[in-house]
């Protein structure tokens, strides 16, 4: 698991902070006859060959690709030779992270060993000690008892596991053990690194209730925490970035399109599907659009640590100046664009919202005849680009696969028609802005016409 300066849980909502997008377009730009868009379509979409996507998956899935490994830095030297050879500037952005590896732990109590789990966060240490309760460990709970030298146990349950962790030391506690209030172990976490914590261990229910009686009977009982082994690795992963400069010096506008997707996987997935899929479409499309006569920049990335918290996104992202966020008008990430057992392309917007990306695509999907859907979704690299106030979008096929995150997530259950649909889908949309006859996006403002695409699905379940 990932240390994060962000709680997890505040970017996987964000929602709420919503930029007001006006979801009518003020100004249409002049749309060229559907036949002529077409043909601007084909100008990409014949290019595009689902058998190069293949051949990227067959090699970049041929193990799993875990951020921070050899096998995540042999995945990022690929996409950057490839890059390279279609003539990109690309650059391969380091970044640091801090990866927590969870300790082995083991409990005796009156001499027997009991099954016992380890919280997140706890530091290491081996204690024998008495056993004191000491209740919910609550600040009350504590506050007239000497716990020094000794083990507190503890109920789970009312405050935080960090909390009865730091008032069991703070009345002295050399260890804490914390019990269930439910059936079955707790797979829990103190929340964050604290000096101030002492080794702390989960047992079940039972066990802990077992041992309370022991002691409110009036018994003695010894016991030992031992703690070994955890510890907080910093790692590096990096991101892959390919830049296509607008040809047109003349005409070139500021803006900048970004193409995306993550290149990492998580332990013992190949992660064809995810997310091997979507850098194939990143490279085939940087492949198709690279000698495209364009007015707008397009920046191809591939992200690393998406699978640990969009850590790699949210380092592309803090790495922008706020210019270059301003002028970028849209960002398009494909994440899972290529299983054969999953449902339908959805564009998920964090919001829920309908944004520039999405119209375009949604136009570009009447036009190739592949209708999409809506939804809101968190969960990819879309979330650090719209938390920047960035239109973004996540392409997915929903419902996902019963293969997501699994050893099962293999090249054969890959399917060209789906890999081809979705490189149409985005390659048209991004082209239909990026070509030279197009007029720059008034971001948020220009977006062709809503149609027949008003399908909502919901989130992924
Ligand atoms: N490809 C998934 C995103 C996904 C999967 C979105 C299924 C919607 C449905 C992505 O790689 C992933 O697994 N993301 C993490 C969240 C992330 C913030 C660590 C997840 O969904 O657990
Ligand atoms: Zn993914």
């Amino acid at each position: 698991m990932v240390i994060r300066k962000k709680p997890l849980a505040a970017l996987l909502i964000a929602a709420s902070l919503a930029v007001g997008v006006p979801a009518a377009f003020a100004k249409e730009a002049p749309a060229p006859p559907a036949q002529a868009q077409k043909a601007f379509d084909n100008k990409i979409i014949k290019k595009i060959s689902a058998d190069n996507m293949y051949n990227h998956i067959a090699h970049l899935a041929a193990e799993p690709r875990v951020a921070g490994t050899e096998a995540e830095w042999n995945a990022v030297q690929y996409i950057e030779a490839r890059l390279s050879s279609y003539g990109y500037e690309t650059e391969i952005q380091p970044f640091t992270f801090e990866n927590y590896y969870a300790p082995k732990v083991a409990v005796t109590a009156g001499g027997e060993a009991l099954s016992s789990s380890s919280f997140t966060y706890t530091p290491n240490g081996v204690v024998t000690a008495d056993l004191v309760y000491a209740g919910l460990g609550r600040a009350s709970d504590v506050e007239s008892m000497d716990l020094t030298g000794k083990i507190a146990l503890v109920q789970r349950g009312e405050i935080s596991f960090g909390e009865k962790v730091l008032n069991a030391a703070n009345a002295g506690a050399s260890a804490v053990i914390i019990f269930n209030n439910e059936p079955g172990g707790i797979n829990g976490t103190l929340g964050e690194a604290n000096d101030n914590y002492v080794p702390a261990v989960a047992l079940s229910r039972e066990d802990g209730e077992r041992l309370r009686a022991g002691l409110a009977e009036g018994q003695t009982i010894s016991a030992t925490v031992s703690v070994t082994d955890g510890r907080i690795v910093q790692e590096t992963s990096h991101n892959v970035v390919a830049v296509k400069k607008p040809t047109q010096k003349k005409k070139a506008t500021d803006q900048i399109i970004v193409v995306g997707s993550h290149h990492d996987s998580v332990p013992g997935a190949p992660g064809a599907n995810d997310d091997a899929s979507g850098v194939a479409a990143t490279l085939e499309l940087a492949r198709v659009m690279a000698n495209m006569p364009t007015d707008t920049e397009i920046r191809f990335v591939t992200f690393g640590a998406e699978e640990l918290g969009l850590v790699g996104s949210y380092e592309y992202v803090d790495s922008l100046s706020q210019d270059e966020r301003d002028r970028i008008v849209g960002m398009w990430q494909m994440d899972m664009v290529g299983s054969r057992d999953a449902g339908d392309l959805v564009m998920f917007t964090v919001d829920g919202e309908k944004n520039v990306v999405t119209d375009l695509s949604a136009a570009a999907g009447v036009r190739t005849g592949t209708p999409l859907t809506y939804g809101q979704e968190g969960r990819s690299d879309h979330v650090p680009f719209y938390e920047a106030g960035i239109p973004a979008a996540l392409f997915i096929h929903n419902p996902v696969e019963p293969w997501y995150h699994t050893p099962e997530d293999t090249l054969d259950k890959i399917s060209k028609e789906k890999l081809q649909e979705t490189a149409e889908i985005v390659g048209a949309a991004v082209y239909r802005i990026a070509r030279p006859d197009t007029p720059a996006l008034e971001r948020a403002k220009v977006a062709p016409k809503p149609v027949e695409y008003e399908k909502i699905v919901g989130g992924i379940q």
